[in-house]
C-alpha cells in the first residue's frame, strides 16, 4: 500500500526535507581538499539540530553517523571518519536524512573538491539530469515505471551505467516506505501515481560497470571496477498538477 499524505503531513515532510536541503547546500561549500568526512558529519548533525530537525540515518539499522559520505568509486553509504580526508579532484556524494514532527525527508547530491576531471564533471551532470528527467514524469496517473525508465534512458543516452542494487523509495512516517523505485524499468508498468504520494527518487550512476561490492565495514557500496560514481536524490510529493520538490533548497 502506498500511503497518501494529508496537507498537514506534507507540511512536516516539507520541514524535514528543507532542513536536509539547506544543510546539503552548506555542506557542498565545505567540501574542499583537507576536510575530513567526520567534520562534514559533525556539521550536518549540528546544523540539523539548529533547524529543529533530528538526524534520520543515525542508528538506522545500526548506521553509525548522521551523514553518508561516499568518495569517487564509493557509490552510497560511506561512513564518515576522522581519517578520511577529501583530496583535490575528488567527487564527494553527500546523503542526508532528517525527521520533523515524526516525518522524514531524504536528499543527496555529489560535490566537487577543487578541480575535477571532465569525465567526473559529466558523470555528475548526467546523474543530476537523470533525476530531473525522472521528476518530469511524476504526476497523477503516471506509472512508477515511467519514472524508473526516465533515469535508465538518460543514463544510457549518455553512455553511463545505472546501479541496480539500490533503489529510491516511498518516504513519510518512515525513511523507507512502499514503493521501491528502481532506476531502471519499463515505462507504462508498475503502480499508478496519485496526488499525496511522497517519493524519494535517487539515481546512482557509474562511469564504468554498474556492479557493486560492499566494503568490510558492512556499509560502503563501491563500484566493483573502481570507476567513479555519483548520486542525487530528492524527496518529492505528487501534486494535482505534477510534483513538488520537498527537498528543494530555498
Ligand atoms: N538515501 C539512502 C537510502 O534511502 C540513505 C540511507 S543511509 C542509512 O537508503 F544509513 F540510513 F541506511
Ligand atoms: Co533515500
Amino acid at each position: 500500500m502506498i500511503d497518501i499524505k494529508t496537507p498537514r503531513e506534507l507540511d512536516s515532510m516539507r520541514a524535514a526535507s528543507r532542513a536536509v536541503a539547506s544543510t546539503l547546500v552548506l555542506l557542498r561549500s565545505l567540501v574542499k581538499p583537507g576536510v575530513s568526512t567526520a567534520e562534514l558529519d559533525r556539521f550536518a548533525g549540528k546544523h540539523l539540530r539548529e533547524l529543529g530537525a533530528a538526524p534520520a540515518f543515525l542508528g538506522y539499522r545500526g548506521y553509525p553517523a548522521t551523514l553518508c559520505v561516499s568518495i569517487n568509486e564509493e557509490i552510497v553509504h560511506g561512513i564518515p571518519s576522522e581519517k578520511r580526508i577529501v583530496r583535490e579532484g575528488d567527487i564527494v556524494s553527500l546523503d542526508l536524512g532528517a525527521i520533523c514532527e515524526g516525518f522524514y525527508g531524504d536528499a543527496a547530491l555529489t560535490a566537487a573538491a577543487g578541480k575535477i576531471s571532465g569525465a567526473a564533471r559529466r558523470l555528475m551532470e548526467v546523474t543530476e539530469l537523470s533525476l530531473a528527467r525522472a521528476l518530469e514524469q511524476v504526476k497523477p496517473g503516471a506509472r512508477l515505471g515511467d519514472v524508473s525508465n526516465a533515469v535508465e534512458r538518460c543514463a544510457a543516452a549518455n553512455g553511463m551505467a545505472v546501479v541496480r542494487e539500490f533503489t529510491g523509495h516511498g518516504i513519510g512516517r518512515r525513511l523507507h516506505e512502499e514503493p521501491s523505485i528502481p532506476n531502471f524499468g519499463r515505462a507504462g508498468t508498475g503502480p499508478v501515481l496519485k496526488a499525496g504520494m511522497t517519493l524519494a527518487i535517487e539515481p546512482m550512476l557509474c562511469l564504468g560497470r554498474p556492479e557493486i561490492v560492499i566494503k568490510n565495514d558492512g556499509w560502503t557500496a563501491v563500484a566493483a571496477d573502481g570507476s567513479l560514481a555519483a548520486h542525487y536524490e530528492h524527496t518529492v510529493a505528487v501534486t494535482e498538477n505534477g510534483f513538488e520538490i520537498l527537498s528543494a533548497a530555498v
